[in-house]
């Protein structure tokens, strides 16, 4: 298991997102290409963020590296990549992203708001110290729309510690790959 992750971060920082991105979508060309490697990009901030976690060796620079990175990919820059009807062969791309577009960029601004908030929390000291038990949410009830109450404010996102606020990040990946991406 550490090996795998260790050989996909080398991967990633010494080979680099393009040859990692022939590798992951053959076929792929202009803009659907361009937002693949984005994607990529940002699974890299997400690894290298995650490893940190789970060494447990807190790291505010790497979260902050991976926050901007991220942030730099979502929102505007994200929606943007997506124009109406860009789903080739190669794209992966759902047409529910154009019929339910409000939902598609919602999610992408959701999380461009997170990663500013990862951002800012970062240098937070990395106590364990909320009422939440270091994923997200207490109850069931919090992995469904209860967190995303949180997501929207970010004066209630400032007082989460990096890593609830990444692991809402993340889940927001999770749910517009769940919605929008199929699984070809
Ligand atoms: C608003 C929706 C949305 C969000 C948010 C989102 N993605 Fe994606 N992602 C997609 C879609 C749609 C595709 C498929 C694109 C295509 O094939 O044309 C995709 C594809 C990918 C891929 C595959 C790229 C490839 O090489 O084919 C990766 C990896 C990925 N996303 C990682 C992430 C990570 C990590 C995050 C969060 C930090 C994230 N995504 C956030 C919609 C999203």
């Amino acid at each position: 298991m550490n090996m795998t992750v260790k050989a996909w971060l080398v991967a990633g920082t010494f080979v680099g997102a393009s040859a990692l991105g022939v590798f992951a979508h053959a076929g792929a060309t202009g803009i659907v290409k361009e937002r693949m490697d984005d994607m990529t990009s940002m699974a890299q901030s997400v690894k290298s963020i995650s490893d940190m976690f789970r060494a447990g060796a807190y790291d505010a620079a790497i979260i902050i590296t991976g926050a901007q990175n991220m942030q730099a990919h979502a929102g505007q820059r994200l929606i943007g990549l997506f124009p109406e009807g860009s789903n080739s062969a190669a794209s992966k791309a759902k047409d529910a992203i154009w019929s339910d577009w409000h939902a598609f960029s919602a999610l992408a601004n959701e999380l461009s708001l997170l990663s500013i908030a990862l951002d800012g929390v970062a240098s937070q000291p990395a106590t364990e110290n909320s009422s939440a038990d270091n994923g997200m949410g207490t109850s069931s009830s919090d992995m469904g729309m209860g967190a995303s109450v949180n997501v929207t404010d970010p004066a209630a996102l400032a007082q989460m510690s990096a890593e609830q606020v990444f692991g809402l990040a993340t889940k927001t990946c999770s749910t517009c790959h769940t919605q929008f991406r199929v699984e070809k």
